[in-house]
């Protein structure tokens, strides 16, 4: 489906008499936009939107966000039911293609992806170059960004089949990538993937066994993996997304495309947020100090965050907090643990924040991060990994957009302008004359 022209709006440049017919355009759901493309041709001004928080990069058919009403839509289905219902692969199929798959599509795409799991063997010897205690988020943007020196010389990325392998290769092999990072850093061997297991529970085997034992994959486990990589898989154009959309309008090669997305995604603003929550909770501690924290969070003369809260978009409770939030206790209860310090401190804490003014004013809501780091460290996961957990469900979002955009008819190279605020032109002056 595509934007349609619904009016437009006229703009005039006050004190001259330039003025331009912009098309209004509308989507199928969510805000309309104006297209200002032939705005710098027709009155000779750029628009200024620094964060980008008033623009539309492009026109897209994957994902839907309802900031102000906490929807969150994948191709059209609501990300409660598919959290509900479907698997991770399904739900990849779905945000490659536009439609959920038929029972032999499905097997097909499941046999398709599954058999580019392997890394190449020379790949291995990329880990040996690393530090030991390097941050895993580290270790993915060399390993991934490496996969293209093993995937260029063939790769066309206007040609669909190519297109496709790469996508499947990416979200095949970016868990052994993550599962590899942190094997290297435990100082355990590496664990080759098994085509037996679905893609969750493949995951949590190459990243939890280990040779000298049978590894049992727990049913709870491994559902709630595949949620947690249901629920992180695409979330329309955020600041990583971007990053992989803008190196890829250069015709680069997907793999470094999305080593860049690794890049943007491990910044505690974006997918970090997992990992600060946790070391936030540890260092308030204890309920009876959330107050002291909120009040620095609430001085201005403070950087101190309370991370997992706020968002660009949701000026709502992010959909995707409310299930992860529910699965914590259903995980907890089955692994047995009846109290868990965190998850009461995380739970007061957005009590405490959601009764608060500073955050009911500025509608700061809990966002995805505030509870996963939670259920990831109840599943056996170290604090540094969660933000390459992140990465490894997001693989199919930022292909699913690469993808989309290279199939884009109008695509081109993006490129901002900037709103220039340095020295005007000048001439060099020698330094024996500088006074
Ligand atoms: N704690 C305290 N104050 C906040 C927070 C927060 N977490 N988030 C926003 N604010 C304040 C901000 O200081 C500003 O106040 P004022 O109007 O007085 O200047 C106001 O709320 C509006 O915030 P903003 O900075 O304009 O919002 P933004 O859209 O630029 O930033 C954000 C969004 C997610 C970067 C920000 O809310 C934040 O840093 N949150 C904490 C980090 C976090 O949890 N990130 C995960 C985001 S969801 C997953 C993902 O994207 O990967």
């Amino acid at each position: 489906m595509s934007a349609s022209a619904k009016g437009s709006v006229t703009i005039t440049l006050d004190g001259s008499n330039k003025s331009t017919r912009l098309p209004l355009l509308s989507g199928t759901v969510g805000p309309d936009v104006f297209d200002i493309r032939k705005m710098y041709a027709d009155l000779g001004v750029f628009t200024y939107d620094p964060g980008y928080g008033a623009t539309a990069s492009c026109d897209s058919s994957i994902t839907y966000i309802d900031g102000d009403a906490g929807i969150l839509l994948y191709r059209g289905y609501p990300i409660e039911q598919l959290a509900e219902q479907s698997r991770f692969l399904e739900v990849c199929y779905l945000l490659l293609n536009g439609d959920l798959p038929t029972a032999s599509e499905y097997r097909n795409f499941e046999l398709g992806v599954m058999r580019h799991n392997m890394l190449h063997e020379q790949i291995r010897t990329f880990y040996n170059g690393f530090r030991r205690d390097a941050h895993p988020m580290a270790v993915m943007c060399g390993v991934v960004g490496a996969l293209s020196a093993f995937y260029h010389d063939n790769l066309d990325v206007r040609d669909t089949e190519s297109r496709r392998i790469a996508a499947f290769r990416l979200i095949a092999k970016v868990p052994t990538i993550a599962a590899w990072a942190h094997k290297y850093s435990a100082g355990q061997p590496f664990v080759y993937p098994r085509n037996d297991l679905t893609y969750a529970e493949n995951f949590l085997y190459m990243f939890h066994a280990v040779p000298t034992e049978e590894y049992k994959i727990n049913p709870v486990l491994s559902k709630a993996m595949d949620l947690i990589l249901i629920l992180h898989a695409d979330h329309e154009q955020n600041a990583s997304t971007s990053t992989v959309r803008l190196a890829g309008s250069t015709g680069a090669n997907p793999f470094a495309c999305i080593a860049a997305g690794i890049a943007s995604l491990w910044g505690p603003a974006h997918g970090g947020a997992n990992e600060a929550v946790l070391k936030m909770l540890a260092e308030i501690g204890h309920t009876r100090n959330i107050k002291a924290f909120l009040d620095d969070v609430k001085d201005k003369d403070n950087q101190t965050k309370l991370m997992g809260f706020g968002h660009r978009v949701y000026k709502n409770y992010d959909p995707r907090a409310k299930i992860i939030q529910k699965a914590c206790h259903d995980v907890l209860a089955e692994l047995g643990i009846k109290d868990d310090p965190l998850l009461d401190l995380a739970m007061e804490l957005e009590k405490i924040a959601l009764s608060d003014p500073y955050f009911v004013d500025r509608k700061l809501y809990p966002n995805v991060d505030f509870y996963s780091g939670i259920i990831l460290k109840a599943m056996g996961f170290p604090t540094s990994m969660f933000t390459a957990l992140f990465a490894v469900a997001r693989t199919v979002g930022w292909v699913s957009q690469w993808t989309e955009m290279m199939e884009d008819p109008q695509q081109r190279i993006g490129r901002p302008r900037q709103l220039y605020t340095g020295a005007p032109r000048r001439d060099y002056v020698p330094v024996s004359q500088r006074g």
